[in-house]
């Protein structure tokens, strides 16, 4: 076992190291950097099929549910076709509406879980397509799947997903990039830029690991002993903050929950005193409008957090100077496409969750009362 570890502590951290490659590995022969096109032509969904659609249906069970998020965001953004996000325990039980013209894509790392199997199900009975994003080649959901995009993030142990969390963004953002260039509502520069952004991405994320893995542990040291943990994000980097908060309720046991950082003023301001760690996503995209706006009304909500001595944890690009002032600690992040950010944004909230989690003194690969994949509903 140690030697399965590659001389890691736990396989959470060697999985957590492995995102590189997985990031990598999934992206490898699926796009072509030279014209910025997607291939992903053993589909069995034909590009009229992809053309013709008029609603997706996501359904995933815990952490591939958040990347089914901000999947939602990726095609939405880039294909202009509507998304629905489910539970897949959710799905079957309100008698959903699906039909042929609508394209079920299942998201599961084992391809096992029992309640994604039923949605899948269910979705086919309904005369829909169903697509799966799975990392287990020949895995049940796979067999009844018309497609399946393999996340090649390789086998993962630790209870808590973290590789194929990130591989699964990956995997969404060419599929997403792919409905575009079909539906053609992505221009070919767009496609090119977007492209050479997602060969970057793995370099990126090395960056990450080997600059935020120290602070994390400074972190960890200060906010261990924190009951409840507040995660705050905008837009696709909601979901990022949903993962954070599950994690660190995964391997820590700390309550914790995430938020859309302008809901807070609908409630959850009344929980912050000087006690409260909140984790707020606060980076941009500089060349996005959309990006610097949302960013912009998330410094506000950090100030609404801060003048009521909430303590602040803000996760900003690199060279952002001004959030440095508002808050008590930033963790920095390089610069990258707003749709790709959230892959950067996640790494230094697992590393933060293991490291409060080992200093917990907690079984951090076999968390107490879950298990790796579900096999009942
Ligand atoms: C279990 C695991 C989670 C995982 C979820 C969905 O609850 O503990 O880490 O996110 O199942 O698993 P799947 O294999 O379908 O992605």
């Amino acid at each position: 076992i140690q030697a399965e570890k590659a001389g890691y502590k736990h396989f959470m951290l060697k999985e957590i190291n492995e995102q590189p490659r997985a990031i990598r590995d999934t992206t490898l022969g699926r796009v072509s950097l030279d014209t910025g096109k997607v291939f992903l032509d053993n589909l069995a969904i034909t590009p009229e099929e992809f053309r013709t659609a008029n609603q997706i249906t996501i359904a995933a069970c815990g952490t591939s549910w958040h990347a089914g998020l901000a999947g939602k965001f990726m095609i939405e953004r880039l294909a202009r076709l509507p998304v629905d996000v489910d539970y897949a325990s959710e799905y079957r039980y309100r008698d959903p509406i699906a039909d042929p013209h609508a394209i079920g894509l299942l998201i599961t790392q084992s391809g096992e879980t029992a309640d994604t199997l039923a949605a899948q199900a269910e979705l086919i009975a309904k005369g829909s397509k169903t697509l799966a994003i799975c990392n287990v080649v020949g895995a049940a959901i796979t067999r009844k799947a018309a497609g399946t995009i393999t996340t090649n993030a390789g086998p993962e142990i630790g209870v808590a997903s973290t590789k194929a969390f990130t591989a699964q963004l990956t995997a969404l953002f060419v599929l997403a990039l792919h409905l575009a260039q079909v539906r053609g509502t992505i221009s070919d520069a767009e496609s090119l830029h977007l492209v050479d952004e997602l060969s970057k991405l793995p370099g990126k994320v090395e960056d990450v690991l080997r600059s935020v893995d120290d602070q994390c542990q400074q972190l960890a040291k200060i906010f261990h002993n924190a009951n409840d943990f507040l995660f705050l994000g905008r837009g696709v980097h909601y979901p990022i903050a949903l993962e954070g908060a599950l994690k660190l309720k995964e391997i820590s046991y700390i309550h914790a929950e995430g938020y859309p950082a302008g809901e807070m003023k609908h409630g959850p301001n009344a929980l912050i005193d000087e006690a409260l760690p909140v984790v707020t996503i606060a980076t941009k995209d500089p060349s996005d409008p959309s990006s610097v706006l949302k960013y912009e009304k998330t410094l506000s909500n950090i100030q609404e957090v801060t003048a009521r001595s909430g303590r602040v944890i803000a996760i900003a690009i690199e060279g952002d100077e001004e959030i440095k002032h508002l808050v008590e600690h930033t963790i920095q992040i390089p610069q990258a496409a707003e749709l790709l950010l959230p892959v950067l944004e996640v790494v230094p909230l697992q590393l933060l969750a293991y490291h409060i989690a080992v200093r917990r003194g907690c079984d951090v690969d076999q968390p107490r009362n879950l298990a790796k994949s579900v096999t009942v509903e």
